[in-house]
């Protein structure tokens, strides 16, 4: 069994290193039908109490993961803005005052929403939150990332368009038993705008509600999609984004970003980029210039591990959204390339893939190489749009398989990144079907940096050099 595995993953590593025919699954898996939760189900039930804390999230502060923003909802009336906390449960020492807004969509008027940053946290630490007043105060924990250390270990999980049917919930409980500790989103949170009128913001609520099981203990990394930007002249919202940005903060000023839609943060060796598929990218915007800067600020000897978040996939064999991504491909590839990133994410496919490392950067219009290549130095594109919203999954494969695509398939489910130093990292793709520990793609990550053979060396000679010098020390005993 063992060899098998051992067979297997070597063979998958090869398939990455050199490129080879790609797999299409066959799995054809069972389904709920792709719904949404009916507004009575329990798992959206507003919590008990007047005026109790709802829709409780958590993302990381500020750059290097010593902060976290806490936000949440009160539906009667404003109520108190205060996050208190400590090192043990019901012992908070510590009070800090958040910031309290609303916001219209349509004739709909959202509940209070708090936003409460809380800086100065220890590394590898466990902390104790409460929000809410008097009976209807409710208790929450998250823990700190260690220090940002080129071989910091950590465990990602990665969710793309999540919906809210019971394929949705099904992802989230899957997610939830990986063991993994900050979910790295690709866009497309509730589908509320599915919905019209009043609705779009009912929905926005109820998504708040069924992902608070996750979100109140962990950060999730959010990025934002197509169903985030919510341009409906008939409604007379013309302000893209507003939903999203009044409720998903993200620590955009931490990066130097001027937008909350693309900002970069560090969490143990990783240095992860999240770009807008939305919002102009092209040379001279805003998000290029960001970006430029961004990439020279990395420092592999400090995060080894470059993660980039997108919405739209820039290499995806699906009939759904095929070449949608070629606009940021052409903009971004080259940078993606010359700065080795380890993986892209996105979403946006309703199915799973997997590329090969290849990159398509010689294409110059008037020249004649215009197809992807093997390339070494080219980051892994992973396309993750499978986490079981309402439209259902994209199971239209372009035929045959492009030689770029590694592997894929059209089911539901999540990956993680189990970071293990600055070399190695495990990554698995989950398949709701199959329960929490089978797993049907999977492969060793070696880091773009480290992985290479002069830096390999060095890392083995400085190895070797601290054991020699630790012997007379350890000798002594
Ligand atoms: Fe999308």
């Amino acid at each position: 069994m063992l060899l098998c595995l051992f067979f297997s993953l070597s063979l998958f590593s090869t398939f990455i290193d050199n490129g080879s025919a790609g797999i299409t699954s066959a799995f054809v898996r069972t389904q709920f039908p792709s719904v949404d939760i009916p507004l009575e189900n329990e798992v959206l039930s507003v919590p008990n109490g007047y005026n109790a804390p709802q829709q409780v999230h958590i993302t990381q502060g500020d750059y290097d993961g010593e902060a976290v923003i806490i936000s949440w909802v009160t539906a009667d009336e404003p109520g108190s803005s205060e996050v208190r906390y400590g090192l043990s449960e019901g012992k908070y020492d510590v009070t800090v005052e958040g910031t309290l807004n609303n916001y219209t969509f349509y004739k709909y008027e959202s509940g209070y929403i708090h936003q409460c940053l809380v800086t100065g946290l220890q590394y590898d630490t466990k902390y104790y939150y409460e929000i809410g007043k008097g009976d209807s105060a409710r208790n929450f924990w998250f823990e700190t990332p260690p220090k940002v250390d080129p071989d910091a270990s950590y465990k990602f999980g990665i969710i793309g368009d999540l919906g809210q049917t019971y394929n949705s919930l099904s992802t989230l409980q899957h997610y939830m038993a990986s063991g993994a500790k900050s979910v790295l989103f690709v866009g497309d949170l509730s589908y509320a705008d599915r919905y019209q009128y009043n609705d779009v913001g009912v929905r926005w609520d109820t998504f708040g509600r069924l992902v608070e099981q996750s979100t109140a203990y962990q950060p999730w990394i959010w990025s934002a999609g197509n169903h985030e930007i919510e341009y409906f002249p008939y409604m007379g919202e013309v302000v893209p984004f507003r939903s999203f940005l009044s409720r998903y903060p993200t620590p955009y000023r931490a990066s130097k970003s001027s937008n909350p839609l693309w900002y970069a943060i560090r969490r143990a060796s990783a240095h992860i980029i999240v770009l807008s598929s939305y919002s102009p990218f092209v040379k001279y915007t805003p998000q290029w210039h960001w970006l430029k800067q961004e990439f020279k600020k990395v420092n592999r000897e400090k995060t080894p591990w470059l993660i980039v978040l997108m919405h739209v996939p820039i290499y995806n064999s699906n009939e759904a959204h095929f070449m949608e991504g070629e606009s940021m491909r052409s903009s971004y590839e080259r940078w993606f390339v010359k700065y080795k990133v380890d993986v892209i994410f996105a979403g946006h496919v309703h199915a799973y893939e997997r590329s090969y490392r290849i990159s398509n950067i010689h294409y110059n219009v008037s020249g004649g190489d215009a197809y992807p290549v093997p390339d070494k130095k080219a980051p892994i594109y992973i396309t993750v749009g499978d986490g079981g919203n309402s439209e259902g999954l994209a199971s239209k494969f372009r035929d045959p398989q492009p030689e770029y695509s590694a592997f894929r398939e059209a089911s539901y489910g999540h990956s993680t990144l189990d970071i293990k130093n600055r070399t190695h990292a495990i990554y698995h793709w989950n398949r709701n079907d199959d329960g929490n520990n089978i797993t049907t793609d999977s492969f060793t990550l070696h880091n773009q940096y480290w992985g290479s053979g002069l830096r390999r060396r060095k890392l083995n000679k400085n190895h070797l050099n601290s054991v020699i010098s630790e012997r007379p020390f350890t000798a002594r005993f």
